[in-house]
């Protein structure tokens, strides 16, 4: 529950493309495929969305701690580099843990904010939002609840202002690199050119490195992964036994990605009730179920100038592993 006090510095507006296709629907496409394939937006049920905040803090997962780093230091003097009015605009905002920090140097430079995420979990975007407003007395969140889609349709449709678009964590690294070009380019329409764009962007390094951050010794990572097995059996009747699959991430050096699987340890069928299949598995046979694509500064500036973005600034963490860009649109 949003409080009293809160209530008039928040609105929640529902996106119009929540239910475009059903779980049932992915996962009986996903696995009559050849390779089978499930898509990684299906992770963040509410066990998954626990596990996945876990990850951030693994000794190994340094992708949020290094962005993280970069806010601490950075964040007021990105906000200088705006004026007061500006609208921050955030896309997939989760928890917006990393964002506290931008909306506390945004508002201590600037005196106030409005702060637009947007997130598929209503659930997700009322609890962070509520965090929010009761730690800043001078913040306005006006959240979307929908893809991306959504929110660059309201971002073209928003009144007046400057907007900053941030897209952190990257997350970016889930597209192929033309789906990340053409998703910049959408990003790009909807922006004007005293706009700017702040996105989070893993590094291309030593897969030693890359392959431990999502092979964490602790197994978090894993039951994340596997996590995609429970969520099928419990809201679709599916019957897998986890213990016969075991989670897989690999540096894919063709792609330049993380590749992550769910493999059958042994042949096996199993049936999902409400889609009133059975789907067969050989030993050893994949699920692929998420791609993590690492970027060198050259494919940044070539991502960047394909989209008809300009980059303004680039900083790194101190260990160099991850950057933060800030672009302004091209004319
Ligand atoms: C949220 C897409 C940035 O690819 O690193 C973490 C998700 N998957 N561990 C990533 C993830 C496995 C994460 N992103």
């Amino acid at each position: 529950m949003i409080p009293a006090a809160a209530q008039s510095r928040f609105r929640l507006i529902e996106g119009e493309q929540l239910q475009s296709e059903s779980f049932a629907e992915a996962v009986e496409a996903g696995l009559s495929r050849d390779p089978k394939k499930l898509d990684c937006r299906f992770f963040y049920d509410e066990t998954g969305s626990l596990l996945f905040e876990r990850i951030c803090e693994l000794p190994e997962y340094y992708l949020t701690r290094s962005e993280r780093e970069i806010l601490v230091e950075r964040s007021r003097e990105i906000a200088r580099r705006f004026p007061r009015d500006t609208i921050l605009v955030e896309l997939g905002s989760g928890s917006s843990a990393k964002t506290d920090l931008l909306i506390s140097a945004w508002i201590a430079e600037h005196g106030s904010l409005r702060y637009e995420p947007i997130d598929i979990s209503e659930e997700i975007l009322r609890e962070s939002s509520l965090q929010l407003l009761e730690r800043h007395r001078r913040l306005t969140v006006h959240a979307i609840a929908g893809h991306f889609e959504d929110g660059l349709r309201r971002i073209e449709s928003a009144e007046s202002g400057a907007k900053l678009v941030i897209w952190l964590g990257s997350t970016i690294g889930n597209l192929t690199r033309s789906q990340a070009i053409a998703f910049l380019r959408n990003v790009r329409g909807s922006l004007s050119e005293r706009d700017g764009l702040l996105i989070g962007i893993d590094l291309r390094k030593d897969v030693g490195i890359l392959e431990n951050a999502y092979n964490d010794a602790a197994g978090v990572t894993a039951d994340f992964n596997l996590n995609l097995l429970d969520r099928i059996n419990a809201e679709l009747g599916g019957h897998f036994d986890r213990a016969r699959f075991r989670h897989e991430a690999k540096f894919n050096s063709e792609s330049g990605s993380i590749q992550m699987f769910l493999v059958s340890e042994e042949s096996q069928e199993v049936a999902i009730d409400e889609i009133g299949r059975t789907f067969s598995f050989g030993a050893g046979e994949r699920i692929h179920t998420e791609n993590s694509h690492k970027y060198s500064i050259d494919e940044i500036d070539s991502l960047f100038h394909e989209a008809r973005f300009a980059l303004a600034e680039r900083w790194f963490d101190s260990n160099g592993l991850f950057s933060l860009n800030l672009a302004r649109p091209l004319p």
